[in-house]
């Protein structure tokens, strides 16, 4: 493959910009991250009440899947994504809910988040975090916006990112779970539990990383 190419794709799975650029994104995520979402959302255990926030939503396939966990109750979702393409397709995917204030999409970064203290019940965030500038900043920033005893959920093809990198993909990206696990902690994260999971219809596997903010 030519290196320009690969340097394309480098940048844009890190961050979509450009119309060839979100079009390759977009079709690329939704083709290849919708199962590893589909098996995270019933692991985040999110509740009809809950505030809840995706970090990286991309096209936004996991706020329409946890949609349906708050659709019945006060709860509401946000979603912070530093790509502007993604805020656009994620956008037309969730239309309505957007305007009756179910849904709240920010375009931001992780590192530096628009929100109060203590505002959430759940985050999570799917095949995401590899691309974020700092770990420990951002691990700081998500413990500040989250309730006591909140939970976050943090999952990862792990095997296919490592192949992503070793053909050059994960140029901007940086998929060590130990380092990011060791900032969670840093950031005040308790009950920090790494464990290894199978998709329930392909039996591909994945990483599921949980931490609870405890907040004592
Ligand atoms: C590989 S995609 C995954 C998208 C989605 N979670 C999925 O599984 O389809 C990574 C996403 O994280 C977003 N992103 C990367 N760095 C970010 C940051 N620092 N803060 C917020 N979002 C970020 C990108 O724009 C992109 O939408």
């Amino acid at each position: 493959m030519a290196s320009y190419i690969r340097e394309f794709i480098a940048r844009n799975v890190r961050n979509p910009q450009g119309y060839f650029g979100s079009w390759f994104a977009k079709n690329a995520f939704i083709k290849s991250n919708t199962p590893l979402i589909e098996n995270t959302i019933p692991l985040v255990g999110i509740q009809p009440d809950h505030v809840v926030l995706e970090v990286g939503f991309g096209p936004g396939v996991g706020l329409e899947i946890a949609l349906k966990h708050v659709q019945q109750g006060l709860g509401k979702l946000y979603g912070i994504d530093i790509s502007e393409p993604m805020i656009q397709a994620a956008t037309s995917r969730l239309g309505s809910n957007i305007t009756n204030q179910k849904v709240e999409l920010i375009q931001g970064d992780v590192v530096n988040l628009p929100f109060e203290d203590n505002m959430f019940d759940r985050v999570y965030h799917t095949n995401c975090f590899y691309f974020w500038s700092d770990h420990e900043k951002a691990a700081k920033e998500l413990y500040r916006v989250m309730k006591k005893d909140s939970m976050m959920v943090t999952t990862m093809e792990k095997e296919r990112v490592e192949d992503a990198q070793r053909r050059g993909f994960m140029k901007y990206g940086n998929p060590d779970v130990d380092n990011y696990v060791s900032c969670v902690e840093k950031a005040g994260f308790s009950n920090v539990k790494v464990e290894n999971k199978c998709m329930e219809k392909s039996d591909a596997p994945f990483i599921v990383i949980y931490a609870t903010a405890k907040k004592e």
